[in-house]
């Protein structure tokens, strides 16, 4: 029987390399790692949800075969004290000799969370070891790595999905749960998940609760995410001088559906850069937006700023 509680990033995680949608450099080259069943130490970069901790398991999954588990670690130098995770769990595991394979792999995520001292010791440790231990280590910016473990490692940038790549996971698990997804439904999607996959699923399991007919409206409305034609109303309302009008569907984004300042500025930023004004005013724009993050950063008030925010941009209009 299915369990309905399964979680779908799980469920559909890939097995192998090849299954991946997009990527394609990076499916090349490991996969030639893989049919090698050879690794040096790799070193996987980018943001969240694009897959690199699935390219780890495939790659161990295709390297191991079924005992893939007895000779690959998973953890995270942020979840424990980074420095015990380098000094006692990486060690043991490393220490003991790997099962019917030439190396074992450990895989680390977050391991930009890891200060220098504790980059110093999994420097040590992937020396150590490195006969019977191949690490693979996951960042989100490879700027943060000491550069002797940079260049112990073969670098793989990870760049966020393109959109045919969302939609083409999308289609597959929708067909296989049944579910009907509709163009403004795959579009909202898109737009909430920016590029990030763990998102997209996320989002799509989550309005699949509750609707088998997956729509922009369902996807809005449990992503509590702001629709890019309201942040679009709201910009053009105050560039047209209808401050109060404008404010008062900021009021409404941000105090009734409790989306943050932030959030907004997000999507005031896309907005700016793709509406159709001047150049000075959107430089102008962009020049105040970032004026009035730094103020939210630093405490002030939410709403209030972006009030301001919204005043500035009514001095703008013709
Ligand atoms: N390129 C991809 N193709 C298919 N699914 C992907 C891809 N990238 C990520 N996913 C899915 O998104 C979720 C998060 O991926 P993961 O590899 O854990 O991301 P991270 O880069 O943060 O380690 C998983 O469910 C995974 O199946
Ligand atoms: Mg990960």
């Amino acid at each position: 029987m299915e369990d309905l509680n399964e979680i779908w990033t799980e469920k559909y995680r890939p097995k192998k390399i090849a299954e991946l949608s997009g990527q394609k450099n990076i499916k090349e080259r490991l996969q030639a790692f893989a049919n090698e069943k050879s690794i040096p130490h790799l070193l996987f970069a980018g943001t969240a949800g694009i897959g690199k901790t699935t390219c780890a398991l495939a790659l161990a999954k295709e390297i191991y075969g079924d005992n893939w588990h007895k000779n690959f670690m998973e953890t995270n130098a942020s979840d424990e004290r980074g420095i015990n995770v380098v000094r006692t769990t990486i060690k043991d595991f490393a220490r003991v000799k790997p099962f019917g394979a030439e190396f074992k792999i450990v895989f680390l995520d977050e391991c930009d969370a890891l200060t220098p001292e504790a980059q110093q010791a999994l420097r040590r440790t992937m020396e150590k070891y490195t006969k019977t231990t191949r690490f693979i280590l996951s960042c989100n910016y490879s700027s943060k790595l000491i550069p002797p473990i940079q260049s112990r490692c073969a670098i793989f940038r990870f760049r966020p999905l393109e959109d045919e790549d969302i939609k083409e996971s999308l289609t597959k698990i929708t067909k296989n749960e049944g579910l009907e997804l509709t163009d403004s439904g795959t579009d909202a999607i898109l737009a909430v998940a920016e590029g990030d996959m763990r998102k997209a699923v996320n989002t799509l399991q989550s309005v699949a609760i509750t609707s088998k007919k997956i729509t922009n409206d369902e996807v809005y409305s449990i992503a509590a995410s702001l629709r890019p034609e309201e942040v679009k109303e709201i910009l053009e309302l105050a560039l047209n001088n209808q401050f109060m009008e404008s404010r008062k569907k900021l009021a409404n984004i941000m105090l009734v559906r409790g989306l943050s300042g932030i959030d907004v500025i997000k999507g005031l930023h896309k907005q700016i850069i793709e509406i159709d004004i001047d150049e000075t005013k959107k430089a102008i724009l962009i020049d105040k937006l970032g004026e009035y993050e730094f103020r939210i950063v630093e405490g002030g008030t939410e709403d209030l700023q972006m009030e301001a925010f919204l005043a500035q941009v009514s001095t703008l209009s013709n």
